[in-house]
C-alpha cells in the first residue's frame, strides 16, 4: 500500500488530500500539521474551512484511508511520497520585503524530512513558490540525506476556492514537474498514477521543474490581469457612460478571449493572486528584467486603484463624508462561497471607510466577528502565517460591529456596501431594507449583482461598478 503524508492541513492540503484519498481506497493518506486546533477541527464535525462538498469527502473517508493528525513525524517517515503544502508568506522584512516569497515554513518542512527519513521518497511541492525552489529544496535534502534518495517534483495546485472539490473531481489539467533523469521520470510516473484513479491522461501534463513552477505563478498572473483588464474598463464606462456588462459580454464572445473572468467588480482577493504577482515581480527583477516587472506590477496598482476608487465614490456621493454614518457591509469574504477572507477587497474598503470615520455593521454568512476583527487590525502580509504565529489582535476595531443577519446590519443606516457575490444578497427584501434605512439610502454594489432599476424604481441611490453612472453620483465626482 502506497502511503501519502501531507504537510500542512490548510486550504490546499486539507481539500486535495480529502479527494486523493476518496479517489484512491488503497492509498493512505495522512494530513499532518504543527497546528493543534487545526488539526482538531478536520477530526471534528465542524472542519476548519468551508468549501462545498468537502464535508460529505471527509466523512466518507475519515478513519479509513485518510487521517488528520500532529504527529508530523511520525506519518513522514512511514509515507513514500510527502507532499508539502504549507504556507508560503510574502517576505515582510530584509532582502525582497513586500515581493519575495518567504520560505522558512518550506525550509523547515525540508529539513524535517531530510531528519526524519529512513526510506527514499518522493517530496511534491504543493505550495506555490518561486522558481528554483525545488533545486534549493533538493539541495537542503540532499545535503542532510544519509544516503536516501529523495526525488522532488513540482506539483502546483490550480484549484479554486468556493469550487475547490468540483475542481479536484475535474481539475482542467493536472501538472507535474520533475527532473528529466531516469530517477526523476520514475517519481513522475508514481504521482501520474496516483491522480490516473480518477484524472484521464491527456489532463495529467509533465514538465521539466522550473517549467511548472512557473506556470502557476503565470496562470494566477493572467487570471488576475483579466480581473484588473475589466477593471480598468469599468472606470472608462463610468466615464463614458458604457455598462461594462455590455463590454465585457460583447468582448468575451471573441472565441480568442472567451466569457469567463470577466465580471468587474471591487477587486480581486484571495490568498494567491498578489502573492503570485508579487513574487514574479521579484523573480523578474533578480532576472534583469525590470520591463516586465513593472508590466506585472500594473495588475496590482490597478487592483488598489479599484479599491480606493470604491470608497471614493461611497465618501463622495454621501456629502463626503460619512462620518457616524452608519454603513452596512453585505459580505466580507473575497468571494462567494468560502469563508477565506485573506486578501479580500473587503480588507481595504472597510479600512477606507472607517479612515473617514464611518460606523460599519458587518454581516457575511461565513465569516466571524472575530476574524473580521482580526482582519482590520492585522498588518499587511501578517495573514499569511501558521494560525498560531499569527499577532492576536490587541484591541478591537469599536467602529465595527458584526451581526448575523442582512436586515440587522442595514437598518439604520445611510448606506449599504455589496462586497461579495453571496447568492442570499440578490434575493434580499430590498423594499423592507429600504424602509428600515436612513435617507436618501445609497446601495454601492461591489459586485454588480443588484437588479440596479429595480432599486432605483424602490427609491435607492444606486452605484453598480462600471454601470452608467445616478444622475445624483455624477454631480459628486469622486475626484481622489
Ligand atoms: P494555509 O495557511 O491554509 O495552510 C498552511 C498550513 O501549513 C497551516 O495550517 C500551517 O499550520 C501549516 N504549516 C506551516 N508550517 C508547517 C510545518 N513546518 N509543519 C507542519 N505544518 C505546517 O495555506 P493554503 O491556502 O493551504 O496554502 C498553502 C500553499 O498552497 C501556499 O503556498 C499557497 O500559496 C498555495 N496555494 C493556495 C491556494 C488556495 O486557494 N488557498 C491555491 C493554490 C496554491
Amino acid at each position: 500500500m502506497v502511503k501519502i503524508c501531507c504537510i500542512g492541513a490548510g486550504y490546499v492540503g486539507g481539500p486535495t488530500m480529502a479527494v486523493i484519498a476518496l479517489k484512491c481506497p488503497k492509498i493512505e493518506v495522512a494530513v499532518v500539521d504543527i497546528s493543534v486546533p487545526r488539526i482538531n477541527a478536520w477530526n471534528s464535525d465542524q472542519l476548519p474551512i468551508y468549501e462545498p462538498g468537502l464535508d460529505e469527502v471527509v466523512k466518507q473517508c475519515r478513519g479509513k484511508n485518510l487521517f488528520f493528525s500532529t504527529d508530523v513525524e511520525k506519518h513522514v517517515f512511514e509515507a513514500d511520497i510527502v507532499f508539502v503544502s504549507v504556507n508560503t508568506p510574502t517576505k515582510t522584512r530584509g532582502l525582497g520585503a513586500g515581493k519575495a516569497a518567504d520560505l522558512t515554513y518550506w525550509e523547515s518542512a525540508a529539513r524535517m524530512i531530510a531528519d526524519v527519513s529512513k526510506s527514499d521518497k518522493i517530496v511534491v511541492e504543493k505550495s506555490t513558490v518561486p522558481v528554483k525552489t525545488a533545486e534549493a529544496i533538493e539541495k537542503i535534502l540532499t545535503h542532510n540525506s544519509k544516503g536516501i534518495n529523495f526525488q522532488i517534483l513540482s506539483n502546483p495546485e490550480f484549484l479554486a476556492e468556493g469550487t475547490a472539490i468540483k475542481d479536484l473531481f475535474k481539475p482542467d489539467r493536472v501538472l507535474i514537474g520533475g527532473r528529466e533523469t531516469p530517477d526523476g521520470l520514475k517519481a513522475v510516473k508514481a504521482l501520474k498514477d496516483v491522480y490516473a484513479h480518477w484524472v484521464p491522461e491527456e489532463n495529467i501534463l509533465t514538465t521539466n521543474l522550473w517549467s511548472a513552477e512557473l506556470s502557476k505563478l503565470a496562470a494566477n498572473a493572467f487570471l488576475a490581469q483579466r480581473i484588473s483588464s475589466v477593471n480598468a474598463m469599468s472606470a472608462l464606462c463610468e466615464a463614458t457612460g458604457a455598462d461594462v456588462s455590455q463590454v465585457s459580454y460583447a468582448v468575451g464572445t471573441d472565441s480568442r478571449i472567451g466569457p469567463k473572468f470577466l465580471n468587474a467588480s471591487v477587486g480581486f482577493g484571495g490568498s494567491c493572486f498578489q502573492k503570485d504577482i508579487l513574487n514574479l515581480v521579484y523573480i523578474c527583477e533578480c532576472n534583469g528584467l525590470p520591463e516586465v516587472a513593472e508590466y506585472w506590477k500594473q495588475v496590482i496598482k490597478i487592483n488598489d486603484y479599484q479599491k480606493s476608487r470604491f470608497v471614493n465614490r461611497v465618501v463622495a456621493s454621501m456629502f463626503n463624508t460619512v462620518a457616524n454614518k452608519k454603513v452596512a457591509i453585505l459580505g466580507f469574504a473575497f468571494k462567494k462561497d468560502t469563508g477565506d477572507t485573506r486578501e479580500t477587497p473587503a480588507i481595504d474598503v472597510c479600512k477606507g471607510l472607517l479612515g473617514d470615520k464611518a460606523r460599519l455593521s458587518i454581516y457575511d454568512p461565513q465569516v466571524t466577528e472575530d476574524q473580521i476583527q482580526r482582519d482590520l487590525t492585522m498588518n499587511k502580509f501578517d495573514w499569511d502565517h501558521p494560525l498560531h504565529l499569527q499577532p492576536m489582535s490587541p484591541t478591537t476595531v469599536k467602529q465595527v460591529s458584526v451581526v448575523w443577519d442582512a436586515y440587522e446590519a442595514t437598518k439604520d443606516a445611510h448606506a449599504v456596501c455589496i462586497l461579495t457575490e453571496w447568492d442570499e444578497f440578490k434575493t434580499l427584501d430590498y423594499q423592507k431594507i429600504y424602509d428600515n434605512m436612513q435617507k436618501p439610502a445609497f446601495v454601492f454594489d461591489g459586485r454588480n449583482i443588484i437588479n440596479v432599476d429595480k432599486l432605483r424604481e424602490i427609491g435607492f441611490i444606486v452605484y453598480s461598478i462600471g454601470k452608467p453612472l445616478d444622475a445624483w453620483l455624477k454631480d459628486m465626482p469622486a475626484v481622489a
